[in-house]
């Protein structure tokens, strides 16, 4: 089972130290207010309760989010869940700490069905702690949403924190995009992914108060076993700008490869730096590459700011297209796709799109059935000019790119059977290492990437 260390970084700006929301007054929330919001049924924010001189305690936290059922778990139950938290359960890892599988049996609590859970602990030792965890019981304890993954439950005890989630079965999405060396996820898959991630944002986005998520990253998309993308990990997440405000300046947190470039210099916030996120992650799915891979040769190791330009020119798409492909995807969705993550990879923050334009312009790419079902051959065009198809270019430097692909390809090709003697998978599961969507489509209809499924 893949252990994940995910790197994240922390910059901490002179503004850090009084990380502060744009023009908004000084008032500390009273009770009165708490009481009025919850009357009026508005969503109980972060700052209601992890302000210093909070009216809101640690113990009085479950009755502030009564109708939310969260349950709260003693640690000896999340021992017997997990097994005595066991390597053998261990699902993942991030800055927060383990992840471990367990499972709920029956008659644990009333209105409780057995399930299989997936159980976060805080590393005590580690860079997060109680704000991260309180961020998660705020955050995913109000808002519900079918592609944000359910919090079940939550165990305060001393020091320690942990949260319990319903669990996916496929793990997340980076593990699938880069480390899945027996199978590739489908063209269709990756956008049906997309979609579900970006209705996430926008939903986020379009709160009363807007979300902004922060650390929109592959790792953090986990995949149900239909490969419905839920966001999870809101440890970061935090209330946007309301009213007039443009923006809230705060400490910058995120990872690296992912944040907005404006957010990294400036520490002002907006939604737009999801948006920014969201563009880097679409083109890790278009490439099959990591946005950060300092074993690439210099001039490739940060993925947006070598492919963004190439984002534009179809003639070279299909030669940044992930190899595993071997391509199997609607050149007109690729075209489309495309031109939205350079969009969404702006510099100016103005000129992206929101999460329900992207929601738009993704959608209607489900209903695309140009996709080759044989295995990829490339071809010479004589004309040079139509980018429907691959074509080998009339430069140097062209052709060079394309021996530089087609290498890529024979390596990785060479990487997964390596992988295959080392994991003992029988010759028959790998003699296709690409799912084909077509085959899929045909088999299931477009329903079965249906958002709504
Ligand atoms: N509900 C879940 N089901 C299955 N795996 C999970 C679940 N939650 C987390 N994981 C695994 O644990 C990893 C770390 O979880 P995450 O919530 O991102 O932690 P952190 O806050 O430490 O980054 C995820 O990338 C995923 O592999
Ligand atoms: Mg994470």
């Amino acid at each position: 089972m893949a252990l994940k260390r995910v790197v994240s970084w922390r910059i901490i700006l002179p503004s850090c130290a009084k990380a502060s929301k744009k023009n908004n007054s000084s008032s500390e929330p009273n009770k009165s207010n708490i009481i009025s919001k919850q009357v009026s049924l508005q969503r109980l924010s972060l700052s209601d309760v992890s302000n210093p001189g909070s009216p809101i305690s640690l113990s009085d936290l479950s009755s502030s989010l009564v109708g939310s059922n969260l349950h709260i778990f003693t640690l000896k139950e999340l021992k017997k869940m997990t097994n005595n938290f066991s390597k053998s359960e261990l699902l993942g890892e991030g800055g927060f700490g383990p992840v471990y599988r367990g499972s709920i049996c029956d008659k644990l609590r009333p209105g409780l069905e057995s399930q299989l859970v997936a159980v976060k602990k805080l590393d005590l030792n580690g860079s997060q702690g109680h704000k991260e965890w309180l961020a998660e019981v705020i955050f995913l304890g109000q808002l519900k949403h079918p592609h944000l993954v359910n919090l079940i439950g939550y165990c305060y005890e001393d020091e320690h924190r942990l949260l319990v989630y319903e669990y996916m079965a496929k793990g997340n999405l980076d593990d699938q995009l880069f480390k899945n060396y027996s199978a590739t996820l489908p063209w269709l898959t990756r956008i049906k992914i997309a979609i579900g991630a970006a209705q996430c944002l926008a939903f986020l986005h379009e709160e009363e108060q807007p979300v902004i998520y922060r650390d929109f990253k592959a790792a953090n998309i986990l995949l149900d076993s239909d490969y419905n993308a839920k966001l999870s990990d809101f440890g970061l997440a935090t209330d946007g700008p309301q009213g007039d405000d443009s923006h809230i300046t705060t400490c910058v947190m995120g990872t690296e490869g992912y944040a907005a470039p404006e957010y990294i210099n400036t520490g002002h916030l907006t939604t737009m730096c999801d948006v920014f996120s969201f563009g880097v992650v679409l083109l890790e799915l278009l490439m099959g590459k990591r946005s950060i891979d300092k074993n690439r040769p210099r001039r490739e190791q940060y993925l947006v700011e070598w492919a963004r330009p190439i984002l534009k020119d179809c003639h070279r798409l299909n030669h940044i297209m992930d190899p595993r492909l071997e391509g199997q995807y609607s050149t007109a969705g690729v075209k489309k796709a495309a031109a939205l993550a350079y969009q969404c990879l702006s510099h100016n923050p103005k000129s992206r799109p929101t999460m329900r334009a992207v929601v738009k312009t993704l959608e209607p790419l489900l209903e695309l059935t140009d996709i080759p079902s044989g295995p990829f051959v490339f071809t010479v065009n004589p004309e040079g000019k139509k980018c429907d198809e691959p074509r080998i270019g009339n430069n140097g430097e062209e052709i060079e790119e394309k021996k530089y692909y087609e290498k890529e390809r024979i390596r990785q090709q060479r990487g997964r059977k390596h992988h295959h003697r080392g994991r003992r998978i029988k010759a028959s599961s790998r003699s296709r290492a690409v799912h084909s969507d077509t085959t899929l489509y045909k088999a299931l209809g477009t329903s079965l990437y249906s958002p709504k499924n």
